[in-house]
């Protein structure tokens, strides 16, 4: 297996993927906030991987632009979201080096922080923690049941303590619909 930047040319497998993977309630949805955002200044920069074998793309990770507000630190900061491995493919590692691929990429360029909404069983086995805890108000309020979903994991060492606020995002994935259950 392959794990390398996506090129226009993986757009069709990658929207496919998350269409699959999701399923029928949400398959859609998603693959269509993964097109926008795909085009979407304000994500700039953005980090897009596929993992693929000889014969299929079997996975895809997107990092977007987030941005810590109502700080007077400066810091570089990225969301994951979001992360879909095809069915078939699932449970095989690919969804955790992709993760590990993306941040070893991401901390190369000099992000300190990335943040995730995502099942807090999963991430933290990536080394994610949870975020409001930490400080880190997310785009929309989350209810308190599901407050360990909204996670981070900082990149270089001291930041964590040292910046805290809101966090914002892209244009496209500022859209609500994207923080609801
Ligand atoms: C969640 C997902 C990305 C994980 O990718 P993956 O390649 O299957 O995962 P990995 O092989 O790296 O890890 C597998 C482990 O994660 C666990 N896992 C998978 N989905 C999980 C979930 N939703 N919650 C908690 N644990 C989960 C598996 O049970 C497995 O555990 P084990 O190692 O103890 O057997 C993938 O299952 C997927 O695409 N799911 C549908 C889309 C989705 O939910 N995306 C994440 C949005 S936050």
């Amino acid at each position: 297996m392959e794990i390398r930047r996506s090129t226009a040319s993986d757009n069709a497998d990658i929207l496919n993927i998350h269409t699959h993977a999701f399923g029928e309630k949400n398959g859609l949805g998603i693959a269509d906030l993964v097109s926008g955002l795909l085009g979407d200044k304000t994500a700039l920069p953005l980090l897009s991987l596929v993992a693929v074998d000889n014969t299929e793309t079997m996975g895809h990770i997107l990092f977007t632009k987030a941005k810590v507000t109502r700080t007077t630190e400066s810091v570089s900061a990225q969301i994951l979201a979001p992360l879909a491995i095809l069915p078939d493919c699932q449970s095989k590692g690919i969804g955790g080096q992709l993760i590990k691929e993306g941040l070893i990429q991401l901390k190369d360029s000099g992000v300190e922080l990335v943040f995730v909404l995502g099942h807090p069983d999963y991430y933290p086995r990536s080394g994610f923690n949870p975020a409001g805890v930490l400080g880190y108000e997310a785009p929309y309020n989350i209810p308190e049941e599901h407050a360990d979903a909204w996670m981070v994991q900082a990149l270089c060492a001291g930041i964590i303590g040292k910046v805290q606020g809101k966090v914002a995002c892209s244009d496209v994935l500022s859209q609500p619909q994207h923080w609801r259950e």
